[in-house]
């Protein structure tokens, strides 16, 4: 875990309350801006030469899951926000290997931000846990390691429907 970065990108992410505009969403974060324990950062290791860099992912290894699914999230635009759901089991790594983007995590309880602008940051994120990306950079290019096979059904597509298997979980 990069707890330099970890830092960095806490501090970053609170400086820039830019989310397409809606500013006052900012403010209603704030109170529930927190740690989620289901989300992580993962330093990834990178190997870098006079060559140029490269970084290695493995399952099990520096992704704490069977790697099912890649995929690639390009031509994004900066005011066009998407992700807007949950998975019931899916985990997933985000890494942003060009560009920067930002990543709203949400356990039903807690909020938190990660802005990601580094091939060296992974994003675990854990299932059951609501994901907005936005803010994206030019030339933004989103890599997405899945611990499952695409499944529409494995979604939660609505927020109250969100909370609601959340604090069903929590009580059961
Ligand atoms: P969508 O889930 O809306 O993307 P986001 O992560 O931004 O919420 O996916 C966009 C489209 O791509 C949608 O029609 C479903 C399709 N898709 C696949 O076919 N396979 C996949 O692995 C993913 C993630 C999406």
């Amino acid at each position: 875990m990069g707890k330099k970065i970890d830092i960095i990108i806490h501090a970053a992410s609170q400086a820039s309350p830019k989310y397409y505009g809606v500013e006052h969403q900012w403010a209603n974060w704030k109170n529930k801006m927190k740690k989620i324990e289901k989300v992580k950062l993962i330093k990834l290791q990178i190997f870098g030469d006079a060559r140029g860099s490269l970084v290695s992912l493995e399952q099990y290894k520096n992704i704490p899951f069977n790697i099912k699914r890649v995929y690639y999230i390009f031509d994004t635009k900066r005011d066009t926000p998407r992700g807007f759901h949950a998975h019931k089991t899916l985990e997933q790594v985000l890494i942003c290997v060009n560009g920067a983007c930002k990543i709203k995590v949400d356990d039903g309880k807690n909020v938190d931000i990660f802005n990601l602008f580094s091939p060296e940051q992974g994003l675990y994120i854990g299932n059951n846990i609501w994901r907005e990306m936005f803010d994206f950079s030019q030339g933004c290019v989103l890599l997405v390691l899945a611990s499952r096979y695409y499944d529409p059904k494995e979604y939660i597509k609505d927020y109250s429907e969100f909370l609601k298997s959340v604090r069903c979980n929590r009580k059961g």
